[in-house]
């Protein structure tokens, strides 16, 4: 059964702030104060900035993540109880908000952030635009990794899963749930391509706005989801020792048996081990 990420189950979580100000809400004088004390060890001359001391505690000893304490041997439940906390988190604004590392065939990375809409035992569902710089790497290298980071927890889950389009169906039904503003919005935007300025999509914007006044913006054929279906799901919780707790999930691939070093069996095919932090 797929657990949907809809715009309003996640809305009531966003309104909490931050516990800093952002840079935004600072003068400039306050920004400027803020960015030298960062650079107080600064190479002498140069303009590069020593972050040594920026360290932060993370969780004590007794709090640490042992595997007596996974909620479930099933990684994708495991994913749900951790997710649910991360909504629940008042400082956490967007618990769904992920990294999406992509590569081409030659194997350069590239990094960006995108939302998770919906998760299954079949994977991590996301929305996009087909063209894009990630759109076109996952056409040519259909392989990915998805970062969570919900720093208040102390904890990370990194994904890693071959990736498919999800049915043209399905992201028609997602496209429609969204606001009439950000289909238009999709229908604008040839996501990773040069435009000459800002002028350019709000005439776009507003020519579309009057086009689909009294109707049903169509699904452009260059947008829609794509499914993660991971082999991999790691759990990380920081401890201020250092002595991180990661326990991994790997799904054998067919036809091979047997546990490693150090390996239990899960649910569902998988295994799972402890690593070193
Ligand atoms: C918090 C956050 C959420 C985002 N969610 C999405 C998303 O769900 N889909 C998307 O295409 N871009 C999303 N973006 C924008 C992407 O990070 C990125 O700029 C865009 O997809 C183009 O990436 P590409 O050129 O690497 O393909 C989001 C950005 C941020 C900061």
């Amino acid at each position: 059964m797929w657990r949907m990420l809809s715009t309003n189950s996640l809305r009531s979580f966003s309104v909490f702030g931050r516990n800093l100000p952002s840079l935004v809400s600072l003068t400039v004088s306050q920004q400027r104060a803020l960015t030298l004390s960062f650079c107080s060890k600064s190479t002498s001359g140069s303009r590069s900035m020593d972050l040594s001391d920026m360290r932060k505690k993370y969780k004590a000893e007794e709090e640490c993540f042992e595997e007596t304490q996974l909620a479930s041997l099933d990684p994708f439940k495991q994913f749900g109880s951790w997710f649910d906390q991360a909504t629940k988190c008042p400082e956490i604004g967007e618990a769904n908000a992920m990294c999406l590392a992509t590569a081409t065939k030659d194997g350069r990375p590239s990094a960006r952030m995108v939302l998770l809409k919906g998760y299954s035992n079949e994977g991590f569902r996301f929305f996009t635009n087909y063209e894009s710089r990630k759109g076109s790497e996952l056409e040519s290298n259909p392989y990915a990794c998805l970062v969570f980071y919900w720093e208040p927890l102390n904890r990370q889950i990194r994904i890693e899963g071959s990736v498919e389009r999800i049915p043209y169906q399905s992201s028609c039904e997602y496209f429609h749930s969204r606001p009439k503003s950000s289909q238009i919005g999709a229908v604008v935007s040839r996501q990773s391509t040069p435009i000459p300025n800002r002028d350019y999509l709000r005439q776009k914007n507003a020519e579309l706005e009057e086009k689909y006044k009294d109707m049903e913006v169509p699904m452009p054929d260059y947008w829609g989801g794509y499914i993660v279906k991971p082999y991999l799901i790691e759990f990380w919780q920081g401890q201020t020792n250092r002595l991180h707790d990661r326990i991994v999930f790997t799904k054998p691939k067919d036809g091979e048996s047997g546990l490693g070093e150090f390996q239990y069996g899960a649910e569902g095919g998988w295994v799972y081990q402890r690593l070193s932090p």
